[in-house]
């Protein structure tokens, strides 16, 4: 009997109409156009805004519009994981709301907190799940609305962040296609350089908590952009040598997007060239768990089946990781 990987068979996406652009920025803030596209490579973000609009909107979109481009059925999805940190609130899951919505009924879901690094994690453990032949049919969120915990009065992270949704469908493949390695870390040690202070279990909301800002995000920029390129850098050399993967073999990096010097030098410390880099900063900035499948959307028409990426992530925690995926289809055809 042949090996079951886990491959992803189909991606859907959802990005809130408000743009964000630059020049509104520099009307909130002491910043310009020039500096934040020559420091970060940001021109746009998408903004969800709405009453009472959270994360499980953006994911809920992004399954609907996996849901029809896949040809699903909800009822025959087995599972859902929502990998975000900014949920709707504590619980229920966000991942429980989003099935809710879209009609997955025999679904169990759960959310996951991994920061950038989530739909990654995510996607690694629903392919070992899928593999192992205990559910059929996994879909997989990275959904961040990432304006609920941005400071519009800090320069120094609101110009980086956006809101957005992606969503993929994991099934069991026989042809040797999906997720073929992956290597996953964490480091708590990374947890004083990117962190939001308020609102958990150790300083649950106060006036106090409110006026310092501690429920905004807290970066500090250098170290988290040092950690970043040498641990993206490094785990997806290890990922290519431990597969024997050269350059050549290599369709596409996906890297995380947080910061186009970041994305840059991880694809020269690597040695591949630019034009085998999925980019899309300077449409969505930084989704935090969205990133990923907003990629994996945004080039979806150009993949081709068998093809060869290497995932890179990086983010607060830290966490890190990058994973060996072969590509399932050729890009746009939905008739599958
Ligand atoms: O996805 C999660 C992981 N996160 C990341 O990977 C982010 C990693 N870090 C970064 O992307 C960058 O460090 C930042 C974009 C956050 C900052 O860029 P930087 O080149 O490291 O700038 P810096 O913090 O060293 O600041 C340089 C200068 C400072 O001014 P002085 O002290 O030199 O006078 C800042 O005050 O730039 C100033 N600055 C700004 N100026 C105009 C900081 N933000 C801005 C701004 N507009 N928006």
């Amino acid at each position: 009997m042949s090996k079951i990987t886990a491959a992803i068979t189909g991606v859907g996406a959802y990005l809130p109409d408000y743009i964000l652009d630059n020049f509104e920025l520099s009307r909130m803030v002491d910043t310009s156009d020039e500096w934040i596209m020559t420091r970060i490579g940001i021109k746009t973000r998408h903004i969800l805004k709405g009453e009472g609009l959270g994360t499980s909107y953006l994911g809920e979109h992004a399954v609907r519009d996996l849901l029809e481009k896949t040809n699903t059925d909800p009822l025959d999805v087995d599972m859902i994981i929502c990998a975000t940190v900014t949920p709707d609130m504590f619980f229920p899951s966000t991942a429980n709301l989003i099935a809710h919505k879209t009609g997955l009924k025999n679904a169990f879901g759960y959310d996951m907190s991994a920061a950038c690094s989530g739909f990654f994690f995510a996607l690694t453990t629903a392919s070992k799940i899928v593999e192992s032949g205990f559910v059929k049919k996994a879909i997989v969120v990275g959904a961040d609305k990432m304006s609920s915990i941005v400071d519009y009065e800090d320069r120094s992270t609101c110009p980086i962040f956006g809101d957005g949704a992606g969503a993929v469908l994991v099934e069991p493949n026989t042809e040797g296609l999906g997720l073929l390695d992956a290597d996953l870390h964490s480091d708590g040690g990374g947890a004083q350089h990117l962190y939001m202070k308020a609102g958990g279990s150790a300083y649950p909301p106060t006036i106090e908590t409110v006026q310092n800002k501690w429920h905004h995000i807290h970066q500090e920029g250098q170290a988290v952009f040092k950690a970043a390129v040498s641990n993206m850098g490094d785990v997806s050399t290890a990922i290519m040598e431990r597969n024997r993967l050269s350059i050549d073999d290599i369709a596409y990096l996906v890297p995380h997007q947080a910061n186009m010097r970041i994305i840059d030098a991880t694809a020269k410390r690597i040695g591949l060239p630019a034009d085998k880099c999925m980019i899309n900063i300077e449409k969505f900035g930084n989704t935090t768990a969205a990133t990923l499948p907003l990629c994996l959307w945004d080039y979806e028409s150009r993949l081709k089946k068998g093809d060869n990426l290497i995932l890179a992530t990086f983010g607060g925690g830290y966490t890190w990781g990058a994973a060996y995926l072969k590509w399932a289809y050729d890009g746009g055809d939905f008739s599958r």
